[in-house]
């Protein structure tokens, strides 16, 4: 089975049904914490219901489509991360993440990212990571700013958690093994250009029209 160790601490998992009872533990535990941020708390209430996550994750692993990990920290389950989605067509990967909260602030999700990030390039020839955080999720949105992924932008009433709509905040990072280069966009001044481009023309009226 697929697994890194990170850190004398921290270590990463494909992830195996029979984890199922572990995983529903530590969600179960941790279920008023995880609900301000994500939002299949209430789809989780069972051990079935993490186990069917499991095998639903690995069926989309197989297919190249995700990249589902689980965290360790001191050998308990600490969380799970990954790439929720791997855009094979563009080389982007989207990652996700959860700890429980007593795992919080030592900087194990930080360190997990930032192997994820390998991972990406190293094996799916990424091209590019990209981390979507709820604008107010604070915790979350350190975590790409400490990888010096790039601010992208807002994308608004992006996600509804619960009885909440939530704006995310995009963060992009490029990675070098890019094959293919960005063609300059149309509206990009041309560094070559000596003379400056004629002003548009102004619109008239259509005739007939007042
Ligand atoms: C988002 C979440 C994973 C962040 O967890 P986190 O513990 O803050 O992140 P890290 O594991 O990277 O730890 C960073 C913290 O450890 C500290 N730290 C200690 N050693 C560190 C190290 N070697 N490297 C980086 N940070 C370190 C940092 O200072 C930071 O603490 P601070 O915020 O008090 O300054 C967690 O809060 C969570 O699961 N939240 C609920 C679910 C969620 O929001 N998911 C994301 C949806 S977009």
């Amino acid at each position: 089975m697929f697994s890194r160790q990170l850190n004398d601490r921290i270590s990463i998992h494909l992830p195996h049904s029979h984890q199922a009872t572990e995983l529903f533990a530590l969600t179960d535990q941790n279920r008023l914490f995880l609900r301000k941020w994500l939002p299949w708390l209430d789809r989780v209430v069972t051990v079935e219901d993490s186990r069917s996550f499991l095998t639903h994750s690995l069926q989309r692993f197989v297919a190249g489509d995700c990249l589902p990990v689980m965290i360790y920290g001191q050998n308990q389950l600490a969380g799970v991360a990954g790439y929720n989605l791997i855009d094979s067509t563009h080389g982007i990967g989207y990652i996700g993440y959860w700890l429980g909260e007593s795992f919080n602030g030592h900087g194990i999700m930080t360190r997990v990212v930032q192997d994820l990030i390998e991972i990406g390039r190293d094996y799916y020839a990424l091209q590019k990571v990209e981390i979507r955080c709820a604008t107010k999720n604070g915790r979350s949105r350190a975590i790409p700013v400490r990888l010096g992924f790039s601010h992208e932008g807002t994308l608004r009433r992006a996600e509804r958690v619960y009885e909440q709509w939530l704006d995310h905040e995009v963060y992009g990072l490029l990675l070098a093994n890019s094959t293919c280069t960005t063609p300059p966009h149309p509206l990009d001044p041309d560094p070559d250009e000596t003379t400056p481009r004629p002003d548009f023309p102004t619109l008239s009226s259509p005739t007939g029209m007042q």
